[in-house]
């Protein structure tokens, strides 16, 4: 039988929905996106991220700086955000231009506005197991998964891919919701052997097709979080025909895209409730 499929189109619109009730009852929540450059991917990201947060409701600021921007600009503007009061939260899509140094922004932005979850203080904490601001596309695989009654508990996780944004914040939550984790990433040596242990996989490596039915334990849960552009349209890290072999299988397009914009979303509303003190962050 093929597998449920996990879609995020439908899951998104419900987040999206309660995110709108959120902030009319909140009254404002300000999210600025920022922008820097011309890198066709992230114009489409952060388009759609825009108009999400207009139709929730949200003040959402669209802010671009040029592909020449230095990075003392973007420092500028992300200082000028981070004291701005009608904001509430801030994303700086990635990647940046090679003249700026993602780290030093990432470390820029206010942590308590870090609605990415990338500060070393968010990701320290979610580490911790003391979750606070949580990347946007992790959040929305553990939401996919429970939307399915998939209960990670005492299963075998098998993350594919290490990267800050995706694969170890993921792992972390399936690690934080009693899953047993294993990371595979490019020096792992027969990943297939790992593969097939899984109950859960999420491929995060942006490599299509890696995910082959033979790899997959009948039953299991497989979340794709890959995406590539090729000359034959969108392809994800997982093989379509993994369908025939899987339980749950988010569909690509319409899978974990939609919920990444929807957690980020629902991140902004936790940004501003942080910041009227309704939710406590921790004083630094
Ligand atoms: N680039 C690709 N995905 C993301 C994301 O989730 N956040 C940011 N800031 N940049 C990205």
């Amino acid at each position: 039988m093929p597998a449920t499929v996990m879609d995020g189109t439908a899951l998104a619109a419900e987040i999206r929905a309660g995110v709108a009730r959120e902030v009319s009852e909140l009254g404002h929540v300000g999210l600025a996106t920022v922008l820097v450059g011309d890198d066709p991917a992230s114009h489409v990201y952060i388009s759609l991220k825009h108009k999400a947060a207009v139709e929730a409701g949200i003040d959402a600021r669209d802010v671009r700086l040029p592909q020449d921007a230095s990075e003392g600009d973007v420092l500028a503007l992300v200082d000028e955000l981070n004291r701005d009061d009608e904001i509430d939260g801030v994303l700086v899509q990635l990647p940046l231009p090679a003249q700026i140094e993602e780290t030093r922004v990432t470390y820029a932005v206010a942590p308590q506005k870090d609605v990415d979850g990338i500060h070393p203080v968010n990701a320290g904490n979610l580490y911790l197991g003391t979750p606070l601001h949580v990347p946007a596309t992790p959040a929305g695989c553990m939401e996919l998964l429970a939307a399915h009654g998939i209960d990670p508990a005492g299963e075998e996780a098998i993350v594919l891919g290490r990267s800050e944004i995706v694969g170890r914040p993921v792992a972390m939550l399936l690690l934080q919701a009693h899953a047993t984790v294993t990371m595979c990433h490019s020096r792992t040596q027969d990943l297939a052997s790992h593969v097939r242990r899984g109950d859960i996989v999420v491929a995060a490596v942006g490599v299509p097709g890696i995910v082959t039915p033979e790899m997959v334990k009948p039953g299991a849960a497989v979340l794709d979080v890959g995406l590539t552009r090729t000359e034959a349209g969108i392809r994800g890290d997982v093989d379509p025909a993994v369908a025939e072999v899987a339980g749950h299988l988010t569909p690509m397009p319409g899978g974990t895209g939609p919920m990444t914009i929807a957690m980020l979303l629902r991140s902004s509303v936790k940004a501003a409730r942080f910041r009227r003190g309704v939710l406590a962050y921790p004083s630094l």
